[in-house]
């Protein structure tokens, strides 16, 4: 059987720790696709003589031409502009759009059998039209973004509880902004929800209330520290945990943007929810009940994306 083969559009500083994690990993030989002419290329060699060292012989190439992407089985784009102090994930709109179209006419071209993940900005807007400009099937194109919001809000109830990060599950909803909805009778350590720790004394309603505050704001710390760009090193080992469920027909249930029609009471929008991943790609959105404080929460979220897809229509009428 031929080798699985994993596509990176945009060979930045999320596209680079993709390509050395999913080497590491052995998933697969490596296409690292950018449209600035060197950096893909410069990246996969100086990513190439890691193999030695670490001991993977994956084929990483770099490359300016789709044409190098043909028949990869899953493809991460990040192609586009990250975000800068001061600017909002939805000030890239414009900007990133312009990105997934000609990305999703790539994919469309040479890869459409593939299993697609978006990690660019503003994510639930620019999955949505990544995913009309490609005409690939909705369950298989998705947005990263739950794996990484729960990551930091379980790391940062971990550091509170002062217990194993490993004991901590974390359930967030809705879209990859501040709107996000951290759902504490979902998240739980060592399965005790986090509403019951707080009762049996372990935090604070108001501790636990700023945490939820910062991981709404967990991507907008790190560009404030970092100055000239976002984070890359956490929502690169959040896609690539997707891509392994796919790739290894997992059935693990993970928070994803994915596409609903009529789950949640959404419909026609990408939205973060529970996901079923398997070979299938998105195999089944899980519903779960909601008290009316979520309930709320997440139609202001959803509301806040529906915005975003106007705004994108009005700049791309093809979308419309
Ligand atoms: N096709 C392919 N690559 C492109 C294109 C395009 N049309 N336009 C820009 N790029 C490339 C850039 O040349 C750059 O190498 O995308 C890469 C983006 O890399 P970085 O600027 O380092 O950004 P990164 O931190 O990797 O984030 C990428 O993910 O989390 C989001 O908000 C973030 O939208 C941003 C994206």
């Amino acid at each position: 059987m031929a080798r699985t083969k994993i596509a990176l559009i945009g060979a930045g500083n999320i596209g680079g720790t993709l390509a050395h994690l999913a080497a590491l990993k052995g998933l697969g030989d490596i296409v690292l696709f950018d449209v600035v002419e060197g950096v893909p290329q410069g990246k996969a060699l100086d990513l190439s003589q890691c193999g030695p060292v670490e001991g993977f012989d994956a084929k990483i190439i770099g490359s300016n031409d789709y044409a190098d992407i043909k028949g990869a089985d899953v493809i991460i784009v990040t192609a586009g502009v990250a975000r800068k102090p001061g600017m909002s994930r939805d000030d890239l709109l414009g900007i990133n759009l312009k990105v997934m179209k000609a990305v999703g006419e790539g994919i469309k071209a040479n890869a459409p059998d593939a299993f697609v993940i978006c990690i660019t900005n503003p994510l639930d807007a620019m999955v949505w039209a990544l995913r009309e400009f490609s005409g690939l099937p909705h369950n298989k194109v998705v947005g990263m973004a739950g794996v990484l919001d729960s990551a930091r809000f379980s790391h940062f109830l971990a550091d509170e509880f002062n217990v194993s990060v490993k004991d901590v599950n974390t359930f967030v909803l809705g879209g990859h902004g501040d709107t996000m909805v951290p759902v504490l009778e979902y998240s739980t350590v060592s399965g005790i929800p986090v509403t019951d720790l707080i009762k049996m004394g372990m935090s604070t309603k108001e501790r636990i209330d700023e945490i939820v505050k910062r991981t709404r704001g967990g991507g907008g710390e790190i560009v404030a520290l970092l100055k000239t760009g976002s984070a890359f090193y956490a929502p690169a080992t959040s896609a690539i945990a997707m891509a392994e469920a796919y790739l290894g027909d997992q059935k693990r249930i993970l928070p994803a943007a994915a596409y609903l029609s009529g789950e949640y009471g959404v419909n026609d929008l990408y939205v973060g929810v529970p996901v079923l991943f398997g070979a299938g790609g998105v195999e089944k959105i899980i519903e779960v009940s909601l008290d009316d404080e979520a309930k709320a929460n997440l139609q202001v979220s959803v509301d806040a994306v529906k915005e975003l897809l106007v705004a994108c229509k009005g700049i791309d009428p093809s979308l419309a």
